[in-house]
Order: C-alpha cells, then structure tokens, then sequence
C-alpha cells in the first residue's frame, strides 16, 4: 500500500497530461493499482475435489507434465495449468516435450519494449498498459500464468538480463511492477513475479549462493517483490535459480515460509525456474508448489514427482503437506475463472492494431536524449537532401533471442524502416551495415564466453564495410549511426565480461564522424556501455531500447520531432566498470559465493555516496525543451509515522516545445544511527507542461517511505528528526530542497 499515494498522484497527473494511453489504460491508471486478493469462495468445493484425488493424481499437479504446463485431472475436470514466457511479449508455442518450436501460424505476438525500455519511461500508466495489453496477449493464447515480469535489481551493467529487468532502485523497481501486474492480473491471467530472490547474475546462477546482510536484503532486493505480493497480490512467484544464504531458492523456507508467505501474506503458488529444484522434501516443505524444467530424462523423475510419491510411501512426506500446495494451485485456478462457474473469464486479443499502438505508446516514452549541444535534435529536413542512415542497428530485428525472453511477431518495424516512410520522398537515403555481429553457438556458456565467432576479431572492422560507410556519410547531408548491441550479446544465461562497445563500433563512430560533423549516434541496446569515447567525440546522442514492434516508429518520432523524449536512465552509465559498486568492491562475479560487500549502496546510491561522477546519471535524459522547477513546497513543517508528506511544486515550460519531465524526489538524512545512502528515491512525478505554461506537480510521500530496515529489532523504523527532500531531473541535477521534520 505504501508507493499508492504516488502511483495516485503520478497516474492523475497523466491523466490530465492526456498522454497517449487508451481509455481502458487511464480508467485502471485511476485506480492507484490496487490488486484483487485470490478468492475464498470455492474453499469448500476445494477440500471436497482434494478428497477424492489418489496420491498420484495430487502429485501431478505439482510438477511438469510438458515444458509448460503441469498435469491436470481430467476425471475431475481440473485442467493443466497453461503457462508462457515472457517478459516482452507471448512466447511462440513449443512442442509440449522439447524446447523445439511449432511453427504454427496463429502464435504471433505482440512485441513489447524490454524491461529497460519500460522502466525508462518512469510512467506507471505505461507499465500497467504494459501489464494489461500483455495479459491480454496471454489471454488470448488461452494461458493462465504469464512467466513475467521479471525485475531483479540491476546489481552490476553487466548481467546479461539487465535488458529484461528494469532498474537499480527498488521505488522506481516497485512503483512498475505493481502497475503491470494488477494489468495482467485484471485479464485472469496469473503474474508470475521473478525471480525470488537476490537472482542479479547470470554467472554461476545454477549454484551461487548470494550472501547479504538483512538490511540490504530488505531495502534493496526485496521491495518490488514486497509491493507485488501485498499490493499487487501477484498470484505467483517464480522460485529463483540461486542459493541464498547456503539454501537454494526453491528449498529456503526463510524466503519462501517465513518472508514470501507469514510476513507478506502470500496465497499464490510458488513456480520453480525451470530446473531450479534440487530436493524432494526440503523443497516441498519450504514451499514450492510446482517443480518446472525440462522433459530430461523425463518428467515422472522430477523432485516432485515419482521421488515425491515414494516419500509419501515411505511416510517421509506427509499427504497433507501435499494436500496444501494442491490446494494452492486449485486456488488460483478458481480464481483465475480456469474452474468454477464464471463463464465471463477474459478472452483477450492479440496481435492487434491497439496493442501495437500500446507498445507504441511505450516506447515513444522510453527513449532517452543524453546529448544535444549542437541542438541537431529534432533533426530540421528542410533543405535535406540525403541522409546516410549506417549501422546493423538501423536493420537488426530484436524480437528473438534470449531464451525464455524471446517473441515471434508479425511486426518489428526496425529505424530504417520507419524513416524510410516518414521522411519526405525527396530525401535519399544512404544505407551502410558499417560492422558485422557474428557468434559463437551458445553450448555451456558461462561468465566471459559471450564473443563473437571469430574471438580475436570481436573488435575488428572490416575496412571495406568501414569505407562504405564513410562514403555514405560523406556524401550525405547529415549521417545517423544505429549502433548498440543486440538480443545475443545480452542475454540470459550469460554475463558481459566488459563494458566495451562490441564489434568494433567505436572505431566505426569515429569514422563516421570524422567524415561528416553532422553526425547523430543512436544506440539500440538494454545495458550500460563504455560511451566515453562517443560522448567526447559526438554533440548528438540518442538512447533506445530492444524496443517492441513499434520501436522503430517510437525512434523516428523523437529524431524528427513528432515526439519529445521523456524517458530518463533507469540506472547509472558509468564512467569506468570499476566505478560500479559490486566492481569497486571487487565482489562480482564471485566464485561458489557472491557476497553482496556494498550492501544498501547499490547503483547511483554508491556513486552519490562515495562522489564518483557516473558518466550518465540515474534519473537522466534530456528533452527539445527546458524546465524550471520552482516554489517547492511541503504542506506541513513537521509529521508523525503515519502521515503522508505532499511536496508541491511549479514545473515551468521554459522552452520552445511541449513536453514532459520526470520529477524525482530525494531523500537525505544527515544523522543518523544508521548507515544512510547520500540520495534515495522516494517519489516522481511524469508531468505534460506546455511550452510557456506552467503544472502544479505534486508528490506524495507517506512517511513509511523513509523507514529504514532495523536488523535488531527485525523491523522497519522511521527514525525521528530532520530529512531533507532534494527535487530534481535526474539523481545529479538537483533544483530544490525542501526540509521536514519527523516527529
Ligand atoms: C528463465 C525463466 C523462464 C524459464 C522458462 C528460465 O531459464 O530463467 O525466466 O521463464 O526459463 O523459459
């Protein structure tokens, strides 16, 4: 219940910003993302359906019976429980015993932006868009748990699923993810939040035990999931792959029992990752409800299959025990409207022109601007007459890839497409790839292998391609470079060694804009990157995402000026790899273990504590216009526990074109008992101003917010005295402080 007031207050101000969300959208956006408990009504029929099931029967629920899906009972009309990937979209259909696909020709999906595309937008509404149009997609495709959305704190710029989760701060990580899913969860359809827990690299992810103090754990890995069970009430949670604290996630009765389920109230089902189970009793007891994996060797030898029926036998495991997670399932499918008498469950839809232009909605409000000196943005085409458009980004599609990340969709319109068609006809267009991006077969990849085929060459242009590419800029008006990374040199399963730009692209951009000044780098990627060379080199810098079907179109709004970009990092861009806290600490990748050494400082709150410059702060992006923020304002002086703090403030357009700013609000506390982070987000505003006008932003902040987690006491403690709220446009560019007093 905690960031409500903000969702609220953020979700009213877009509504009269009338930014681009359908009705439907707006009307959910107003109701401060409030989720519906599981229900109780079908309790009775449900001890009644558990009382004639055989032992055999029971256990089939609790463990895949084809790749995605578990068993059902058919001679009590339980059906499987249909579940599908993934965060970006409505996987393709998979043959039921092999990852192999099907091929069929009604599984096209709608592409949605990555994680990072979405939380880049710093929009609520965006997300629960977001959440309801993909809840309808998996509606449609007849599914009950959708395996998503996927949030882990992004502890390090290199873990390879930093594109697919959403941010390093856990209010911007909660203020998401319980918007989205509420959205998939209004569509019947199950949210499978993931992945519990501390999940925050790819490295060693099948056995590293992460080791973290409990305030860490409290304030900083666990939040999003914390808002989606209590807030949300996501019905389901994926059980992560790693240890924590010398327990698998699947078998950590501290996480599972006594945080996910007697602190937080958790009703749903907890779902394995797939494989991540190593135990028949200890997993049961702990609170896995259903063991997924692969069909290897089959799926009768799951832990919680034939193992689990010979301990039931051998009275190791009691049949009740048993009966409670059966129960659970049988909950959620009830409430699911997948039994019972409901005959109004959501049908859905997919691939449709509204849920295009949903993603569209996301993506135009995702792309940051991180330089603009020489004000070429929005690129001016009078008097235009050729553009060199160069990059295997201005063509690369990036729906697939990425294992359980990946979609198959009719439509990902890519740059050059979308400028081909919104460019005036008598402009030429000069294409040239610039690089190649060629890779190794991923068998048995770990930490360090992702490179490309040839490993030495990773790097190296090729002078012939290098040379086209600079003729294109050479003869053109202005040149625009697509660069970036792609779908398999980010991916699950596999860290980053580097932050370095892959396949020889500084060098590229460095060509390019020596043979033309009117040069525009835009980058396509879902992960920080060492840009230092760029942004020394280049006045014009654009930044967008694995962006969904529409990013393309999103892309060629803001270059030509149809959209003003909004969106704002959803973390730091450092300047050096070793800067990063897990890195400067010297404690990632790690080996058996992975001690968490920077505890609560992670992200921009390291580099603010410690005054590192980043080269990119978290929170920033620039936009065609300028703002003022002024007269910040608290309503009260002082306040007690329970009361709610409103700041208000004037956001003045003080340029020349419409457009919409992120207000962060900060806290500080100077003394403390406590070690305290310099800066921690507790509040933003997206609001529309008009040029010339000026908005009355508001933020909430309930006074809980600013509890700090207490190890001796076990709980969280406001402690009394003086804070001061530091508002600004990004985590470094601070306008105003306003101070309070806690009683
Ligand atoms: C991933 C999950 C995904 C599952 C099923 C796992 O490898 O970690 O996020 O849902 O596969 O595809």
């Amino acid at each position: 219940m905690k960031n409500k007031a903000l969702c609220l207050s953020a979700a009213m101000i877009l509504l009269m910003a009338s930014c681009k969300v359908n009705d439907k959208a707006q009307a959910s956006a107003s109701k401060a993302y409030e989720g519906k408990e599981m229900t109780d009504e079908y309790d009775g029929k449900i001890n009644e359906l558990v009382s004639k099931m055989t032992l055999e029967e029971k256990v089939g629920m609790l463990h895949g019976y084809s790749m995605f899906t578990n068993k059902g009972v058919e001679r009590l009309g339980i059906p499987e429980v249909h579940m599908a990937d993934g965060p970006l979209g409505i996987r393709e259909e998979l043959e039921r015993m092999s990852w192999a696909p099907l091929h069929l020709e009604t599984d096209y999906a709608t592409y949605f932006p990555a994680g990072g595309g979405l939380s880049a937008t710093w929009n609520p509404a965006m997300a629960n868009l977001f959440g309801t149009s993909i809840g309808e997609e998996a509606r449609a495709r007849e599914k009950d748990v959708l395996l998503a959305p996927a949030f882990n704190i992004i502890r390090t710029p290199l873990g390879g699923r930093t594109f697919e989760y959403m941010t390093e701060d856990p209010f911007l990580n909660k203020s998401l993810v319980v918007p989205y899913v509420v959205g998939v969860q209004d569509q019947n359809v199950a949210a499978c939040i993931k992945h519990y827990a501390a999940n925050n690299q790819e490295t060693n992810r099948g056995s590293v035990d992460v080791n973290m103090d409990e305030r860490t754990l409290r304030e900083v890995y666990l939040p999003a999931f914390e808002a989606a069970v209590k807030d949300a009430k996501a019905y389901s949670v994926m059980g992560a792959y790693n240890k924590f604290r010398g327990d698998y996630l699947c078998e950590n009765k501290y996480m599972l029992q006594d945080i996910l389920r007697d602190e937080w109230g958790f009703k749903g089902i907890v779902i394995s990752d797939w494989d991540a189970v190593h135990s028949t009793k200890k997993a049961l007891e702990a609170g896995t409800d259903l063991e997924m994996g692969t069909n290897a060797p089959s799926f009768d030898e799951f832990w919680l299959a034939n193992p689990l029926i010979k301990a039931v036998k051998e009275g190791k495991v009691a049949e009740a025990e048993i009966d409670k997670h059966v129960k659970r399932t049988l909950k959620m499918l009830y409430t699911l409207k997948a039994m019972g008498d409901a005959t109004d469950r959501v049908k859905g839809s997919i691939n449709t022109e509204a849920h295009f232009k949903n993603a569209y909605a996301i993506a135009s409000e995702s792309v940051v601007l991180l330089k603009n000196s020489a004000n070429m943005l929005p690129l001016q085409t009078e008097g235009v007459k050729s553009i060199a458009v160069i990059g295997a980004n201005a063509t690369a599609k990036h729906a697939q890839g990425g294992f359980g990340a990946g979609v198959k969709t009719k439509r990902e319109v890519t740059p050059l497409d979308a400028l081909k068609a919104k460019l005036p006809q008598s402009i030429t267009i000069n294409y040239a790839k610039g690089y190649e991006t060629k890779f190794k077969p991923k068998a048995n990849i770990k930490y360090g292998d992702v490179t490309v085929e040839r490993a030495e060459t990773i790097n190296e242009l090729d002078p012939k391609m290098v040379a086209e590419a600079v003729a294109a800029a050479k003869k053109s008006d202005v040149a625009i470079l697509f660069v970036g990374a792609n779908r398999d040199y980010e991916t699950e399963a596999s860290d980053r060694v580097d932050l370095k730009l892959p396949f020889g692209q500084e060098a590229l951009i460095s060509a390019v804009k020596a043979a033309n000044p009117k040069t525009i780098v835009v980058f396509v990627a879902g992960s920080p990157y060492d840009l230092n060379q760029v942004e020394k080199e280049n006045q014009t810098i654009l930044w967008s995402w694995y962006n969904g079907s529409e990013g393309g179109n999103a892309l060629a709004d803001v270059i030509l000026g149809k959209v003003n970009p909004s969106g704002k990092l959803p973390w730091t861009m450092p300047k050096r790899i070793e800067d990063s806290p897990a890195h400067a600490t010297n404690s990632f990748p790690g080996g058996a273990t992975e001690e968490y050494k920077e505890g609560i400082l992670v992200g921009y709150r390291w580099f603010d504590t410690k005054n590192i410059a980043p080269l990119y702060p978290f929170g920033y992006g620039l936009s065609y216009t300028t703002f003022e923020l002024a007269n910040a304002k608290t309503d009260k002086e002082s306040y007690t526990k329970d009361e709610t703090i409103t700041v208000t403030l004037d956001l003045k357009n003080t340029g020349k074109a419409d457009g919409k700013e992120v207000v962060q609000l900060y806290v500080s506390k100077a003394e403390s008992k406590v070690q305290r982070s310099a800066k921690e987000l507790k509040g933003f505003a997206k609001t529309a101003v008009k040029v010339g006008n000026s908005e009355k932003v508001s933020i909430e902040v309930p006074v809980k917010e600013l509890a700090y987690y207490d190890i001796a006491t076990k709980s969280w403690v406001v402690e009394p005295g003086t804070y001061t709220f530091k508002l600004g446009t990004s985590s470094r560019d601070i306008k105003a402080e306003v101070s309070v007093t806690v009683e």
